[in-house]
């Protein structure tokens, strides 16, 4: 089956879903619609879409069997309770939303509708990070460390507060989301965030320029996360997971694990492209009406949403948080 599919957004990220859904056979993007009428045309052009002139009219069950949500988290409206009460099957960009009772009411709709869903944790499609989730299954895991150092997003919206969350809810959300999946499940947040750097690059900017978040899990595991969007000369994402019989570490934003127990001590670097892997899933889920490989649905993408939410909650409140 052929899978069409319609964009709703079509700045920085979409470009790149655009992109790899052209080597992928069985998609077909059929229209786009922006709120930046050049960005549409643009996009259209490259791939033979048409352009609507609203989300409203993209939305079109007749038309389109999946759309993919690449507006930033801010500007989503009702775009993902639409297209489900429309039945058209859908791929959210992460962060799904800002606000938990929004985005849970959403994810309810969703999951009644039926419809094919996935959100954007494109990183749960590396095999190492598999691969490391596989080794982790059964191992007593003691303390997680994390960190997201790099630059910041161009765009206005990404440096203001109440429209992107910060660079934890924006960025180092993939960091929170790999330790959700080979970790286990976060219990209590405490977030320390500070703002001293970011202004002399933006003057307007509301975002907070690092942060440093410790935690504890389900498992009674802890960890801390730390994080820097000013960070010119030093960029990395990393996750590291120590037991008392084995080390794991996932470097170079997944891309790269290491094991080291008793037995072994490996390094793999995958060859993986994360983007066409997870779009093929998608694409193959709509195709056959099968949810099952598709690694991180809406849902679970609201369970990464709370973290940094609550880390956020915590700063505001000067208090610890528990999920
Ligand atoms: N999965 C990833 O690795 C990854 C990477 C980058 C960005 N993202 C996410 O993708 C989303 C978009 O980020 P981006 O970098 O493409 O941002 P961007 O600013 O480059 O592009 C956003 C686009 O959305 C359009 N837009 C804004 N409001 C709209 C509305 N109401 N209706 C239709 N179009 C609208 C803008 O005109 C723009 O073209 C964000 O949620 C971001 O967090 C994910």
């Amino acid at each position: 089956m052929s899978v069409r599919i319609g964009f709703i957004g079509v700045g920085g990220m979409a470009k790149y879903h655009i992109q790899t859904l052209k080597g992928i056979e069985n998609a077909n993007i059929v229209s786009v619609y922006d709120v930046n009428l050049e960005a549409a045309v643009q996009a259209a052009e490259s791939v033979g879409a048409s352009v609507k002139d609203s989300a409203d009219e993209l939305l079109d069950s007749a038309a389109i069997d999946a759309v993919f949500i690449c507006t930033p988290q801010f500007a989503r409206g009702e775009l993902e309770e639409t297209a489900a009460r429309r039945g058209i099957h859908m791929f959210v960009e992460k962060p799904l939303g800002l606000d938990m009772n929004i985005v849970q009411k959403k994810a309810q709709i969703i999951h009644d509708s039926g419809v094919i869903n996935a959100s954007g944790y494109c990183l749960r499609y590396l095999d190492t990070v598999r691969k490391a989730k596989a080794y982790l299954q059964g191992r007593s895991i003691h303390m997680v460390q994390a960190n997201r150092y790099g630059t910041n997003h161009p765009a206005k919206w990404w440096r203001t507060l109440e429209q992107s969350g910060g660079h934890l809810v924006d960025a180092v959300t993939h960091q929170v989301d790999m330790i959700r999946f080979v970790a286990g499940e976060f219990r209590e947040v405490y977030a320390k965030f500070g703002r001293t750097n970011i202004q002399f690059q933006y003057p307007d900017a509301t975002i907070y320029d690092a942060g440093s978040i410790s935690f504890s899990m389900d498992s009674g595991a802890v960890g801390s996360i730390t994080e820097s969007c000013i960070s010119p000369y030093h960029a990395d994402a990393e996750v590291k997971i120590f037991g008392r019989d084995f080390f794991v570490h996932l470097s170079n934003n997944g891309t790269t694990l290491s094991i080291m127990d008793e037995e072994q001590k490996i390094t793999e670097t995958s060859e993986i492209d994360f983007y066409q892997e997870q779009n093929k899933t998608f694409v193959n889920a709509v195709a056959s009406g099968v949810q099952d490989q598709i690694l991180c649905s809406f849902a679970e993408g609201v369970k990464t949403l709370a973290v940094s939410l609550a880390a956020n909650q915590s700063e505001e409140e000067q208090k610890k948080i528990v999920l």
